[in-house]
């Protein structure tokens, strides 16, 4: 066991204010409904390897749903999901932060993979059927013993050793979804499966324990390590484990696609310091670079498993011929009009710009072009608004917006100057356009 004292500084370390001061609350109001409250799971995890807590997992000795009632009404925040069947709810505080409350329960699995039976327990027992023991350790936040760590299976332990480790033997074939989490931590950390767990994950493996997960449940967790610092080690790990073909033929992947990853996150880094860009997603990042160099029926068929809409496949379906011919484009060395520059680069998304950057060749020359682009194009409107070419006679409608375009092609080059020069212009697109007007 560690010492109260040490996990108190942790939590004070490691923990924003607003949260410390939530768990405060959260304490108090379970003393004064006479119950035990515990933060449990990857909060704690994290925690004890001293990385930022923006989510919190709480398990009450006791009624649970009692307790996220009186909790939602303390903070002020939302109740949200609440399952009686499991005794879990969800509380939202007024600034955004998610709190897991459950009653500590124990569950049973007819058959695996199945939804489990819930029976409610004490916390020990809550813990053990969790997948890891890095994340079966506690920390109890009644006042009286805040900041007190409970550590049934040695989790602390394997923090310190940097293992991945079951707390049973049937762990990955009560719930399979664990091999894939497994892999996850280990790689998110650098830690190791610890080996009869490995050995106990292939054998679930070996013995299609994945073909008895949902698509839903496998997709969501294939969500989550596209939302890791490193998804490409994940697949690596997934492949050298046979677990893709158990997923999906469709689902390929290659040294090429982990090369990508890589060049897609460095090109990410490298632009959104040299340029003014937006902030991405980079689970949309990834997902874009392991599906746009398949062939149109997998973009199709992995875009829809992964909740994608058919305009954003069909963008992805066209996008390696789109790109291939901007960078043509764009890379020749020769003087482009900036009304060139423009219209190249505006057909894509940043995310898409990541992408034509990171394939590239003469990066040097596409990165200049980039500047000017973010630098002063994107931020150049012509003098002329929409309201101004309705003045002048036009109706709101497509061509409208083909001339406010021409217009911005125009003063990108130089070639109009002033908004006298734009308004003849526009009479005179529009002169030439009246049939479409
Ligand atoms: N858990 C489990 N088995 C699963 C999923 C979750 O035992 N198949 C338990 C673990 O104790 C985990 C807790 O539920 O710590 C919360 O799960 P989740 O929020 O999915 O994971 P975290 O551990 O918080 O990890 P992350 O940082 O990826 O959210």
């Amino acid at each position: 066991m560690v010492v109260k004292k040490e996990i108190i500084t942790k939590i004070k370390r490691n923990i924003p204010n607003h949260i410390l001061q939530l768990l405060y609350t959260a304490g108090e109001l379970a003393d004064s409904l006479n119950v035990k409250i515990f933060m449990v799971g990857g909060s704690v995890r994290d925690l004890l390897l001293s990385q930022y807590i923006s989510d919190l997992d709480l398990v009450v000795e006791g009624d649970g749903i009692q307790f996220a009632y009186a909790l939602a009404k303390e903070l002020k925040g939302i109740l949200k999901r609440v399952h009686r069947r499991f005794g879990t709810a969800v509380v939202m505080t007024v600034d955004g932060l998610r709190v897991d409350v459950a009653s500590a329960r124990t569950e049973f699995y007819e058959h695996p993979g199945a939804l489990p039976n819930v029976k409610f327990s004490s916390l020990k027992q809550d813990l053990f059927r969790r997948d890891f023991t890095i994340n079966a350790l506690a920390v109890k936040i009644n006042r009286r013993d805040f900041g007190v760590l409970l550590d049934f299976f040695n989790g602390l332990e394997d923090i310190k050793n940097k293992k991945i480790r079951i707390l049973h033997n049937s762990s990955f074939v009560d719930d399979p979804i664990r091999i894939f989490r497994a892999i996850r931590f280990e790689q998110r950390f650098g830690f190791t499966i610890e080996k009869q767990t490995e050995e106990l994950l292939k054998l679930a493996v070996i013995d299609g324990f994945i073909k008895r997960l949902s698509s839903q449940r496998i997709i969501a967790e294939l969500m989550h390590i596209l939302e890791e610092p490193k998804p490409e080690e994940c697949f690596n790990r997934l492949l050298k484990l046979n677990i893709f073909e158990q997923i999906s033929p469709l689902l390929v992947w290659n040294e090429q696609f982990y090369d990508y990853f890589i060049k897609a996150r460095e090109s990410f880094k490298y632009l959104s310091s040299e340029l003014n860009v937006p902030q991405i997603s980079f689970k949309q990042l990834y997902l874009q670079i392991w599906l746009f160099k398949m062939d149109y029926q997998s973009i199709e068929k992995i875009g829809k498993m992964f909740g994608l809409s058919n305009k954003e496949i069909d963008r992805i379906g066209s996008l390696n011929s789109r790109l291939n011919y901007a960078i043509r484009k764009l890379t020749v060395s020769s003087y482009l009009p900036n009304s060139q520059i423009y219209a190249e680069l505006s057909q894509f998304s940043f995310i898409e710009q990541i992408i034509l950057f990171s394939i590239a060749d003469k990066k040097e020359i596409l990165l200049s072009r980039l500047k000017v682009y973010y630098d002063k194009f994107v931020h150049l409107k012509p003098n002329l608004n929409g309201n101004d070419l309705i003045g002048l006679g036009f109706k709101p409608g497509p061509l409208l917006g083909k001339c406010l375009v021409e217009l911005k092609k125009n003063k990108l080059d130089d070639k109009l100057t002033s908004r006298e020069e734009e308004i003849r212009f526009a009479l005179e697109f529009l002169s030439q356009n009246k049939d479409g007007a």
